[in-house]
Parts: C-alpha cells; sequence; structure tokens
C-alpha cells in the first residue's frame, strides 16, 4: 500500500493539466465516487490494527494532497476564465462614467434667479396657455389695439378679443396672476417659457424663454428700479459694467424704458456680438401703469411698483458668445458638451 500511495504522490505532484477537461479527469480518477482515494479507504478497511495506525495517518495525508492539488488547479482556472490574463489589464485606470450636463438656457436661468433671490424676490410661475385678460387687458393693452401685434401671438381660440385663449407672449401674465391673488407687498420674478409667432432663423424663433420681475410697496420709484437692475448686472457680468436706460413704450408701464448693458464681449470697444456700438440691449423695465395696479384690485394711489422683463437666450448668447439661437433647442450633444465644466 504504501509503494502505491508513493506512486500516486509523485502522479499528482507532477500532474499539469493542458485544459479544464484533464483537471475533470484528474478529479474522477483521484477523488470520484469509485476512485483511487475511495479504493484505498476501501481497502483499508481490512488490514490489520497494526497497519491500520500506520496507514490511517498516511492516507489521510494523501487524500488531502490529491484535494489540495485539485482545489489549486481548479482556482486557477475559475480565475482565468472570469478574466482572461492575456485581454485585461487590471492596473489601468476605469473609464468612468459619462456625466450629462445642465443646459446653457437653465445655467443661466438658475443664475438669474440666484441674484433675485439674495435680493428678497421669490420665484412665481404660471400657465403656458392663457386667456385674453392675463396676457393683454388686465396689462393695458387696449382691444384691437395695434400694441397686441407687438407680439405676435399664437392663438389657440380666436373669438372676440376678450375670450381669446393664446400662448402666452411673455410671463408678465404671471404678474397679473400674482396680484389679483394677493396683496402688496410683491417681490417676485417669473421665469418660463413665452411664444411668439416669428419665422425661426438664427436670431428668431417661435419660443424662448424669459425671466421677468415685478416689485410693488408704498413708495416704490424709478430710482429703485435702476438701482436693483444696476446691482443685477454688477452680479451676472461683473463689477465695472456700465448700463444705460433709454426711453421706451410698453402698455403695461409708465414711463418706460430699455437698458442696455456695456458689451461684455469686448468691453465696450466695438464687435459683431453688439453690432460695434458697444452696447446690448438686454431688457425692458418701467414703473407698473396705475391701470394695471387697478385691473389687479390693488389701490395705485397707495401702491406704485416697478417691473422688468428679459429673454435668457439674449443674456446665454452674450455670455457664451452663442450666434445662432437655433442651437439652444436642437440638443445637440456636440454643443450641449460644451458646458461640462458647469456642472453644479
Ligand atoms: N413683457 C415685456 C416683453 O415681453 C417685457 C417687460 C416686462 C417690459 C416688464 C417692461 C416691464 O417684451
Amino acid at each position: 500500500m504504501q509503494n502505491k500511495i508513493d506512486q500516486y504522490s509523485a502522479e499528482i505532484n507532477a500532474f499539469v493539466p493542458a485544459n479544464a477537461d484533464e483537471l475533470e479527469i484528474f478529479r474522477i480518477k483521484f477523488l470520484g465516487t469509485k476512485g483511487i482515494i475511495k479504493d484505498l479507504f476501501e481497502q483499508f478497511k481490512i488490514v490489520g490494527p497494526e497497519e491500520k495506525r500506520v496507514f490511517g495517518k498516511v492516507l489521510n495525508q494523501f487524500k488531502q494532497l490529491a484535494e489540495a492539488k485539485y482545489n489549486e488547479l481548479k482556482e486557477s482556472y475559475n480565475s482565468e476564465i472570469v478574466n482572461p490574463k492575456s485581454e485585461i489589464d487590471l492596473t489601468l485606470a476605469g473609464e468612468g462614467f459619462a456625466v450629462g450636463s445642465r443646459h446653457p438656457l437653465s445655467l443661466i436661468r438658475n443664475e438669474i434667479i440666484d441674484i433675485f433671490k439674495r435680493l428678497g424676490f421669490v420665484v412665481a410661475e404660471g400657465p403656458e396657455i392663457e386667456d385674453d385678460w392675463h396676457n393683454f387687458s388686465a396689462l393695458n393693452f387696449p382691444e384691437e389695439h395695434p400694441a397686441r401685434d407687438m407680439q405676435d401671438t399664437f392663438f389657440i381660440k380666436k373669438n372676440t378679443g376678450k375670450d381669446d385663449i393664446a400662448l402666452r407672449t411673455h410671463t408678465s401674465s404671471v404678474q397679473v396672476r400674482m396680484m389679483e391673488a394677493g396683496k402688496p407687498p410683491f417681490r417676485a420674478i417669473m421665469p418660463g417659457r413665452v411664444y411668439r409667432n416669428e419665422a425661426i432663423s438664427a436670431r428668431a424663433h417661435c419660443f424662448f424663454h424669459q425671466v421677468e420681475g415685478l416689485y410693488v410697496d408704498e413708495n416704490v420709484s424709478f430710482a429703485d428700479l435702476k438701482q436693483t437692475l444696476y446691482h443685477f448686472v454688477q452680479e451676472l457680468y461683473g463689477e465695472g459694467t456700465q448700463v444705460r436706460f433709454r426711453p421706451s413704450y410698453f402698455p403695461f408701464t409708465e414711463p418706460s424704458a430699455e437698458m442696455d448693458v456695456s458689451c461684455s464681449i469686448c468691453k465696450g470697444a466695438g464687435c459683431t456680438m453688439c453690432k460695434h456700438s458697444g452696447w446690448v440691449e438686454i431688457l425692458g423695465c418701467g414703473m407698473v401703469d396705475p391701470n394695471v395696479l387697478e385691473n389687479c384690485g390693488i389701490d395705485s394711489k397707495k401702491y406704485t411698483g416697478f417691473a422688468f422683463g428679459m429673454g435668457i437666450e439674449r443674456i446665454a448668447n452674450l455670455k457664451y458668445v452663442i450666434r445662432d439661437l437655433r442651437l439652444f433647442s436642437e440638443n445637440d450633444v456636440r454643443f450641449l458638451n460644451q458646458f461640462k465644466t458647469e456642472i453644479i
């Protein structure tokens, strides 16, 4: 028996399988239910007590040798199947995840909201489908007045004027809803999408995004309006940005103005973005017309207010030097990927 065991031990130690099949043959030969070890244990049962003492130990050691060899070889086959060593270099860095990025319009919108929030303004929202009252009449647009044509409207239901239903042309409609629903003071901004029936080109689109603002309280003056917007521009474009106000007209504000900022790209020296004037218009503003306050149930003798409205696209164009409005809504990943660094 000792001779046999020595012989088998040498065979086991020298065994190198060429593949997993050979290893399986090895297992069946030594460790299988009809294998050599089983057979040796059968023979062991019938030896005398003296031999039992000697061979018991030898046989167990032999069994452990066969099992250890098998387990070791099996392990190396398993790991090779999962990680073929030839193809995977585990020391290489990982590939990382493809992370999305914020849309440039969201980045600008959030920046604008943050600036006004720090001044105590809250955010108000309203419906994109509006009735005539909230989009026009309450805002002092006389019926059949050409001022309604200033904002090429997409009508959903065109009736007699005051029953019209349309896609909102500005978020001033949210100002009306807010004033109707509450009591002064109001200090809010209204971000949102608006629609105008314009041919789509690099400079115009049938929808765009606005942030409008409203401040109504006792003794609100044009000086408050100027200082608020001046502060806003310093925050958005940096200290030292110049502003200028030009008289303008809106049915819902009196007096009205348009505000220009010194071109943030050429710093006023003149470039194609500012059409070589050094200035770019970024918003319309004015003192809320007393008629609008009264239409919304607010005592115009006691309260005054200012309002302003700006297009987010216009501000993003300037900030990122984007010359084609259509890029904002085409979802071209090559365009969107450029804003990756701005992920918050
Ligand atoms: N509602 C105006 C527009 O869409 C902007 C504006 C708002 C102007 C408030 C003055 C005051 O063009």
